[in-house]
């Protein structure tokens, strides 16, 4: 019999954070605006602010991270902390925060993870139209350059942007965030080949300005499967819906281009919705070179869908609250996701379904020879945590991490090179658009008193990363 799977000794065993979804502080200590601000604000929802008041709180949440063998973390700079207006004057404060927060990693052996992009665009820049401006792009490899020089005593590995697909989606599709708008497949595809144009001029700043360390982008990415494997429209959908989501992305992170068929079902998509996507030459030179030199791909994955055919009117609708069945995405040209009975879903309707992980780092491998590692960046589970008696009993996603850590090393064992495994999220978060109750933390944070308290499945990551083994 084989040797029970064990992950490797330099595996890192991380929890993942976010600039706007821990830290607070959102109008102080000379931070300028992002969209989120007047947007929560005049939904009066919910407040970004304290978060998990991590400004403040980042040592207590460190020191936690040691005592329970997380030796990563996934973070992000909140580009508005360092340049207010997003481009010119520099904030001295936010230069500081990082600089302390990054030696108070250190000093605890919890290796920094460093986004530069989280949904986050100053304010100024997204009025003028965010990344759909390609003005957006310079000053994007600008603020990351400033990053790259001012932290490279501190940070070995950089990613440049957060889920580019979620940002085009939540934006141009479902439009839950803000300034968003519904269904607007142009624009999505758009968004996300300027946004991997400025992936590809930061990461050819990086490695032309001779930095130390490793560079990378992170991809929200789902495997697809049709409802009905043998039927040819929900076969198509699944596609259609691959390639606006994954195969667009991939293909600009590892070929710096688009390969024939992605180039098909991204333009015949985008005509849906009245629109063409402008790929410039030149753009794909800088993506072609840029290509070379990705030291690793940053891969977030929650779920799978499972696609039927739709043609349809467009019916978006967002389960924010967490009741389950409240959620719509009926896409016209595209596909409609549906449930596939017998496959357990959480309580916001996300599929649980371990092994669309193993699909989806299979098909990169075979797809995408040159990607050289993969960290997951992101996966886990939203759960209405029950804290009672001093004590979180978090078993459903102890078994979700599980589940989706086994199919993990299955993949390891066909090949797959994945160097680590950082959990969403480290601590309790706020939830851009879903806020307090979708908890998703190793530790529970009491949003009053900002106490935290390790769940059940901190202990149990503990005994994981501590044998490197699941038993
Ligand atoms: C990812 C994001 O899309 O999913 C995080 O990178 C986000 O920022 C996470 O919080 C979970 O999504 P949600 O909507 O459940 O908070």
């Amino acid at each position: 019999t084989n040797p029970p799977a064990q992950f490797p000794e330099n595996f890192v065993f991380g929890g993942a954070t976010a600039a706007y979804q821990v830290e607070g502080e959102t109008r102080t200590h000379g931070k300028g605006k992002v969209a989120w601000d007047d947007f929560l604000e005049a939904q009066g929802r919910f407040s970004p602010d304290p978060a998990s008041d991590f400004y403040n709180q980042y040592p207590v949440d460190l020191e936690l991270c040691e005592e329970f063998g997380i030796n990563g973390i996934r973070l992000s700079i909140a580009w508005s902390r360092i340049f207010p207006n997003g481009i010119g004057e520099i904030n001295p404060e936010g230069v500081q925060f990082y600089h302390d927060l990054f030696a108070e990693c250190h000093k605890h052996h919890v290796e920094p993870f460093v986004t530069l992009h989280h949904f986050d665009t100053p304010l100024p820049l997204f009025e003028k139209g965010d990344f759909l401006n390609r003005e957006t792009i310079d000053a994007f490899v600008d603020f990351a350059t400033f990053c790259f020089k001012e932290y490279a005593d501190q940070v070995t590995y950089w990613f440049t942007f957060n889920e580019i697909w979620a940002d085009a989606s939540n934006t141009y599709i479902e439009g839950t965030f803000p300034g968003g708008v519904k269904a607007h497949l142009a624009e999505a595809f758009q968004c996300e080949h300027n946004m991997m144009l400025a992936h590809a001029k930061a990461v050819l700043a990086f490695h032309n300005g001779g930095f130390k360390g490793k560079i990378g982008v992170i991809q929200s990415l789902e495997f697809k499967y049709p409802l009905n494997e043998n039927d040819p429209a929900d076969i198509k959908a699944a596609n259609n819906e691959h390639v606006l989501q994954n195969q667009f992305l991939l293909d600009a992170t590892f070929r710096g281009d688009y390969a024939p068929d992605t180039l098909e079902c991204a333009n015949r998509l985008a005509a849906v919705s009245g629109g063409t996507i402008e790929i410039l030459d030149e753009d794909l030179e800088i993506m072609r070179e840029a290509a070379l030199y990705n030291d690793y791909l940053g891969v977030n994955n929650y779920q799978c869908r499972f696609l039927k055919a739709y043609d349809g009117e467009n019916d978006l609708h967002h389960n924010g609250t967490g009741e389950k069945g409240t959620g719509r995405w009926r896409v016209k040209g595209i596909g409609e996701h549906v449930n596939k009975p017998g496959v357990p879903t959480t309580d916001w309707d996300w599929i649980i379904y371990p092994e669309g992980l193993f699909d989806l780092l299979v098909y990169i491998k075979q797809r995408y020879p040159n990607y050289k590692q993969i960290f997951i960046t992101e996966n886990g589970m939203g759960y209405k945590d029950p804290y009672k008696d001093g004590f979180v009993d978090d078993q459903p996603r102890i078994d979700y991490i599980e589940q989706h850590l086994r199919w993990l090393l299955k993949a390891m064992e066909v090949g797959v090179n994945v160097g680590g495994y950082f959990l969403w999220s480290l601590q309790d978060q706020f939830s851009w658009t879903n806020g307090y109750n979708k908890r998703y933390g190793f530790f529970y944070v009491d949003f009053e008193t900002q106490k935290r308290t390790p769940k059940a499945s901190a202990y149990w990551y503990k005994h994981v990363a501590q044998t490197r083994r699941l038993d």
